[in-house]
């Protein structure tokens, strides 16, 4: 197991570039193989989930490569072998985002039950009760999704919770289905905004992504995209933009969407944190006096939950009372045990968690059990007095690219044995 030493106590100085956005291209990544041609996707983050993907789908008959330090080929295949490997789809939950494309353009689909990070139990009952209706033949097979359709049908579709994946899944199978399909109460995170213009750029007819109503009217193939640019990713922007809040730091935070981050720039201000927003940057320095705050996750445009367990470090390190209520996930408050290692006094009761503020972390061995909890006790080492060694740090690659080189260059004493 990979492990990351850290010797922290020092503020955070400098300039960052964010990489693309690893949740839109995940999905953009399934979507392009519902193309008739091939495509370079490009602003790809160059991580574990990423290349996990690329097994996958190039396991499965399509032709993926990097074609550039940060930008991928894929060319789908015209027949494709339907099962995604086992061992390989069961690493990350993205790999359940092949089932929309599948059915729409293959009629089939075997998948692995997907993997991912164990921060609750991640059904799938809003993906296949969309699917379903749009005449999906869905079952369970020896912890696999065996998925068939002769020919998708445009179906009315209202989601009992505005499911990311479910509603990614959904318009992914809707593009090549017969007549109009309506996604009610859909996800609006910028990821889905992404995905949307990626597949009316090949050719889909798709209205209303951002809002909770998205139309799709089906057409017969998609294959007018042969290029495209992912966002920046919104949620690596957030980290470090927490990591120098959390040391007391000064750091420009390059090449983002501002708006974004508007739900994580609020709380920011709101904890007396200096914010300047620039046109494609944001620049963070931590005022003197930080305030607690009350922080509640929420679909987007609510507070994210990736970026909840990065924020309980900042607020750790603040004098007085914070809460974070977890509404997302029911299992995502298990890196608190690990900060308490540092010297963090949290309570957790369901799902809220009551911070208060210490002095001072004191560095310790920790390990990371999913990728923002890593990204957190990163964070948490930058801030502790002493040497901090986190175990597992592997979760932390799946999400950020060159991830030390780039604490490094803001003046961190990091490095991975
Ligand atoms: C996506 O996961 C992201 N992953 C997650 O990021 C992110 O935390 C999450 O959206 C919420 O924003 C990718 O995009 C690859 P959901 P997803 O479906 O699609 C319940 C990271 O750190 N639900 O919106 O799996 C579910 O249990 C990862 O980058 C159902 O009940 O999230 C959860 O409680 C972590 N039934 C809630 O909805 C379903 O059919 C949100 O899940 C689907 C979901």
């Amino acid at each position: 197991m990979k492990e990351i030493v850290v010797n922290g106590g020092k503020a955070l100085k400098g300039q960052v570039r964010i990489h693309g956005a690893k949740n839109a291209s995940l999905a953009i990544m399934c979507a392009a193989l519902i193309s008739d041609v091939p495509i370079t996707l490009e602003n790809i983050p160059n991580i574990s989930d990423i290349n996990t993907l690329m097994n996958i789908i190039g396991a499965m008959g399509g032709e993926v490569r990097w074609s550039g330090s940060d930008s991928l080929y894929i060319a789908p295949p015209d027949k494709i072998n339907v099962e995604a490997p086992r061992d390989q789809a069961k690493k990350l939950r993205a790999s359940n985002l092949l089932l929309g494309p599948l059915l729409t353009k293959y009629g089939y689909a075997k998948i692995a039950l997907p993997g991912g990070c164990n921060i609750g139990v991640r059904p799938m009952d809003l993906h296949f009760k969309g699917l379903s209706k749009m005449g999906a033949k869905i079952k369970l097979e020896k912890g696999c999704i065996v998925a068939k359709a002769d020919k998708l049908r445009g179906a009315s579709i209202y989601l009992d919770f505005p499911s990311v994946g479910a509603t990614e899944n959904i318009m992914m199978a809707a593009c090549l289905a017969e007549g109009q399909t309506f996604i009610e109460n859909a996800a609006k995170e910028p990821e889905i905004v992404d995905l949307a213009n990626f597949l009316n750029a090949m050719g889909a007819k798709m209205r209303g992504a951002g809002t909770d109503l998205i139309k799709v009217v089906g057409v017969n193939s998609l294959y007018r995209c042969d290029r495209y640019t992912v966002i920046p990713d919104r949620i690596e922007a957030g980290t470090y933009m927490v990591a120098a809040a959390a040391t007391r730091g000064d750091v420009v935070v390059q090449n983002v969407i501002p708006k974004h981050l508007e739900p994580l720039i609020a709380k920011l201000k709101e904890a007396n944190v200096d914010v300047i927003v620039g046109e494609d940057y944001v620049r963070v320095k931590a005022g003197k006096d930080l305030k607690p705050v009350d922080i509640k996750t929420m679909p987007y445009p609510g507070f994210p939950t990736d970026m909840q367990s990065q924020m309980m470090v900042l607020l750790s390190t603040i004098p007085g009372i914070s809460t974070i209520v977890e509404n997302i996930f029911e299992n995502r408050f298990q890196v608190v045990d690990e900060l308490k290692r540092l010297g963090a006094k949290i309570k957790v009761e369901g799902r809220i968690a009551i911070i208060e503020g210490v002095e001072e972390l004191q560095g310790a061995e920790v390990r990371a059990t999913d990728l923002r909890a890593g990204a957190a006790l990163l964070i948490a080492g930058l801030v502790a007095n002493g040497e901090t060694r986190i175990g597992n740090s592997e979760y932390i690659y799946r999400g950020y690219q060159d991830v030390q080189e780039k604490f490094m260059a803001l003046g961190a004493d990091i490095r991975q044995i």
